[in-house]
């Protein structure tokens, strides 16, 4: 595992998309999954410039989301397909080859799930997933206990996500449930980049990357990785 310490946000923002530059310069036909949340919003930013300033070419890469509020689809404001819109595909000036943004709001989530599966599946496996991490240490929507080997699959929320999601879309909104890409998968990728900023996430990521490999903390599942990049800011590493 590499961990590099940013000096700030914009430092670990940029420096992740420099991996998935480079990353996509060599296989530029990879698959590709970026997360919701807070986290990644800088990073969003960073790859949409260089995108759209011609840096990055993602004519042959494709897109996958990493996970959803079971509910939720792409118009609700805070929900992951809605981020992915606003801030990935609408500012975009150039598309994907292939784009699959889950949808919470299928009316059979199950055939929604199985889609995902599907996507993922066509292009074998990711090659870049780019994570952030809760303060449970969940990934996507991979809670405590989650079964390393997962494919994509729907699951009851944790109580630390249902008292978090409240940032997202305040009262709006109160999903009991996630979809997510499953453990395995993420582990099956090539490479993968975990995010973390701000001091709340020092503690859990101390002990995602330093204390036992367990399923109770979703994110130390990653130690086991052989290309991991956790990239983080000062305040999250201490
Ligand atoms: C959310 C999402 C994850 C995200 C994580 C951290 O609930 N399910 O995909 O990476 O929790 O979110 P944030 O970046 O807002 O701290």
């Amino acid at each position: 595992m590499k961990i590099i310490v940013c000096n700030d946000y914009d430092a670990m923002s940029n420096h992740a998309c420099e991996v998935v530059k480079e990353h996509l310069a060599k296989f530029p036909d990879a698959l590709i999954s970026f997360p919701g949340g807070d986290t990644p919003l800088g990073f969003f930013r960073a790859f949409v410039k260089a995108v759209n300033a011609g840096e990055i070419d993602i004519s042959c890469a494709k897109y996958v989301s990493l996970d959803e509020w079971v509910g939720l689809g792409i118009e609700d404001e805070g929900s992951c397909g809605h981020f992915n819109d606003v801030n990935l595909l609408k500012p975009l000036k150039k598309s994907f080859a292939k784009t699959h943004i889950i949808d919470g709001k299928a009316s059979d989530i199950i055939t929604e799930r199985d889609k995902l599966d599907g996507f993922i599946e066509t292009y074998g496996v990711i090659g870049v997933s780019v994570l952030g991490i809760g303060l449970n240490g969940h990934v996507g929507f991979n809670e405590e206990g989650t079964a390393p080997g997962s494919n994509a699959h729907i699951i009851d929320l944790a109580p630390t996500t249902r008292q978090v999601m409240k940032k997202y879309f305040g009262d709006k909104f109160s999903p009991t449930q996630g979809i997510t890409q499953g453990m395995g998968q993420i582990l099956a990728a090539h490479k993968v980049i975990l995010m973390a900023n701000g001091a709340h996430k020092a503690e859990i990521l101390k002990k995602a990357l330093h204390g036992s490999v367990t399923p109770e903390v979703p994110a130390s599942l990653l130690q086991n990785h052989p290309n991991l990049y956790v990239i983080t800011d000062k305040t999250a590493s201490t």
